[in-house]
């Protein structure tokens, strides 16, 4: 499936930075965020960051302003409605995701959280510590929860 247009709800950290992947990979990009200053705040740090790239070599100047180009802002609420049905279409499962990331990731987070807050509730479950200790690490090794080795 080819994708030439992609919606992204919110504008911020990880709305922008998705704006920004795909804007650089020639997807068009609708930014939506509930009022033109978090919408115009998102653009502008995709411009900022594509700035300091160009800066670095990477990517010319009509590169960077064709990708900035690609993404449209645009305001409105995501009624919850909205959100859930992003979240459904969008997303894996937990265990899918958490293969993707790299089991390593999820583990050095929960061993974090528990070593500095002490707090029993993060204690990373016995099960992700094996796979993690046993090399297998999700998609990057090719076996996590699930096998990605091909036949
Ligand atoms: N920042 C990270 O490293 C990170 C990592 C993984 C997941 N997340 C998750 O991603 C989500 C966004 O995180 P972020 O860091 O980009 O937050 P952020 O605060 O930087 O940006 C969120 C944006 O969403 C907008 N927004 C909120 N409700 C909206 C609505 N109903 N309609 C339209 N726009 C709306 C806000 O105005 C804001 O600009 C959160 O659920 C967060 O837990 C963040």
């Amino acid at each position: 499936m080819s994708v030439s247009t992609i919606g992204v709800i919110g504008a911020g950290v990880m709305g922008s930075g998705i704006a920004q992947v795909a804007a650089i990979k020639g997807i068009d990009v609708i930014l939506l965020d509930v009022n033109e200053t978090a919408v115009k705040t998102g653009i502008d740090a995709v411009e900022s960051r594509l700035n300091r790239v160009v800066t670095k070599g990477n990517m010319t100047v009509p590169q960077k302003e064709a990708a900035v180009r690609r993404i449209k802002g645009t305001t409105g609420y995501a009624s919850a409605e909205d959100i859930d049905k992003g979240m459904k279409l969008g997303c894996k499962g937990p265990l899918a995701l958490a293969d993707m990331i790299g089991l390593d990731v999820p583990l050095a987070v929960m061993q974090i959280l528990h070593d500095e807050f002490g707090d029993s509730k993060y204690r990373p479950c016995p099960l992700l510590k094996e796979l993690v200790a046993a090399g297998h690490l999700g998609r990057k090794s090719g076996r996590g929860v699930f096998s990605y080795q091909k036949n």
